[in-house]
């Protein structure tokens, strides 16, 4: 039996943020985002799928100590401990987990290619998910 299979991987790392829009008054963004106006932190979880046939030898979809060290090179590092308003990434464009889905998703299609990256899943707290598949998904 062989085929497609769709496999998962969990990271964690913690960070700051805050929302706020630049072009808007602070009465404005207050008004908007309430509490999430003030700097402060989340324990954030990253689920990573990949996508791909199943290799007859090894039996993987993809060498999962290699997606380890991808994920925690390309993300992990980058964003724990880190203010998020803070990395360019997010200049112009608020912290909030739908923006952060997308720029996980930006920085790991750019090593693992967008055929195989299938997934990211990131978790702001254990109520709040988002899932992102790339443009067009
Ligand atoms: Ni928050």
């Amino acid at each position: 039996v062989s085929g497609i299979a769709y496999s998962s991987r969990r990271f964690a790392f913690a960070a700051a943020h805050r929302y706020w829009v630049d072009a808007w008054s602070a009465v404005e963004n207050e008004q908007f985002f309430g509490r999430l106006t003030v700097p402060h932190g989340h324990n954030y979880a990253l689920e990573v799928t990949v996508r791909g046939p199943i290799d007859p030898q090894t039996g993987m979809v993809i060498n999962l100590t290699e997606l380890k060290s991808i994920v925690n090179g390309a993300v992990v590092e980058r964003f724990d401990h880190a203010d998020l308003n803070a990395d360019p990434l997010f200049r112009g464009r608020v912290p909030t987990t739908e923006n952060v889905a997308t720029a996980v998703w930006g920085l790991l299609a750019a090593k693992l290619g967008p055929e195989r990256l299938w997934q990211v899943r990131v978790w702001e707290d254990d109520t709040l998910y988002v899932d992102y598949r790339g443009e067009g998904a």
